[in-house]
This record gives structure tokens, sequence and C-alpha cells, in this order.
């Protein structure tokens, strides 16, 4: 067997699918392994969920680095250092800089709670009811130097109700993001997607003769 994909989970606030990764890993869903978390909030309830699985964890003050670039450069040192290859950015709110994403291009993945390209940036749900849109959802994608920007990877679509508010909405597309993103790290770890442009392939050809 191969040695399970090392992830570092990037996070800044709850850590909801942080705890949607692991509880994929425990039940033999997802076979990959938790490197690192990592984020800018030394408060973030995802570091706590993190530490309370033995899981390294440590937050970086953005206000101890002169600029982005030297922040993100210690971010890539650490993730580097505990061997991640794929970087899974989960509720992390910072831009990042061509110097993490580069060398994370096409092995970094973000999860953004809307249909992108509709609703990029802060308050995605609340974006999507003041529009009046019918149908929202979350999106998973490769990252690129643009926010909530790169190739999409999978999509789920949730349909909004009369009597939605940003909270309703918010927690029924977080059950289908809590499904998706743990998919998406198994694809990737099965090694069925590829990038062509904007387009990401996910190779289901390599179901053909498999029995499940
Ligand atoms: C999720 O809605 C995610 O799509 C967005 O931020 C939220 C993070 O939630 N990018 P959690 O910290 O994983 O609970």
């Amino acid at each position: 067997m191969s040695d399970p994909l090392i992830l570092g989970v990037l996070a800044s606030g709850r850590g909801s699918n942080l705890q949607a990764i692991t509880d994929a890993i425990t039940d033999g869903s997802l076979q990959a392994q938790l490197g690192v978390v990592l984020s800018n909030k030394q408060e973030a309830p995802a570091l706590a969920r993190a530490k309370a699985q033995g899981i390294p964890a440590y937050a970086f003050d953005p206000k101890d680095y002169p600029s982005r670039e030297a922040y993100d450069t210690v971010l890539l040192e650490t993730l580097q250092a505990h061997q991640v290859k794929l970087v899974v950015l989960a509720g992390y709110m910072r831009l990042l800089t061509p110097e993490l994403v580069g060398p994370y291009r096409g092995r970094m993945i973000n999860i953004h709670p809307s249909l992108l390209p509709a609703f990029a940036g802060l308050h995605a749900q609340r974006q999507a009811l003041e529009y009046g849109v019918k149908l929202s959802g979350c999106t998973v994608h490769f990252v690129d130097e643009k926010m909530d920007h790169g190739p999409v990877i999978a999509q789920a679509a949730v349909p909004i109700q009369a009597d939605d508010t940003e909270f309703s909405l918010a927690e029924r597309i977080l059950i289908e993001e809590h499904r998706l993103l743990p998919q998406v790290i198994q694809w990737f770890a099965e090694g069925r997607l590829s990038i062509d442009g904007r387009v990401v392939r996910n190779n289901t050809d390599l179901d053909i003769g498999v029995k499940k």
C-alpha cells in the first residue's frame, strides 16, 4: 500500500470542515493523514480541535511579520517541514501570496460556501440571499492567486427556501461542505484529478471494471 496523503489544513475559525476531514479519516472513507493545522488566529477553535486529536497545530500572528510574503514564507516552510502534500483551506480568512500559492499550485484546495463564480468573498450566503438566487451551495476548487477563483473541482447545490436567513442557509450548505470536502480529498489521494486550463477532470475511468 502506498503512503497516505499528508494534509496541511489552514483554518481561521470554528473548524467544522477540519472536523469533517478527521471524521472521514477515522471512519476509513478518507485515506489521508493530518500532518499539521495552521491558523492566523491563536484562539481559533480549529486549533483546539486539532490539538485535542494530537495533530500538530500552530498559530502564526500576522502582526509578527513585516510583510504578507514573509508571513506566507513561514507557513510554506512549516507545511514543507511536515511533509504536506495537499494543503486544504478550510475557512482560512487571509489572501495568499504567490510565495505560498506557487509551490503548492495544483496541490492546494479551498472550500467556499457558494456556487462559484457567484458570490466570492465574505458573507457568501448573505450575498446569495440578497441577490435573490433560488439555488446556492458550495464549491471546492484549486487555489490560484485570486480569491475564490481557481479551477472548480466539485460543487453541491442547496435550494434556497423562502424563509431562509443567512444562518439557516449557512447551516444547510455546511452539511454539503462536510460531505464534499473529504470526498474531493479522497479523489485527490486516488490521483483522479487533473487540471486542463480552468477545467478539472475527474478520472472516473478508474472505476471501469471495479466492483463496488
Ligand atoms: C465554511 O463555510 C467554508 O466554506 C468557509 O468558511 C467556513 C468555515 O467553517 N470558507 P469551519 O471553520 O470549517 O466550521
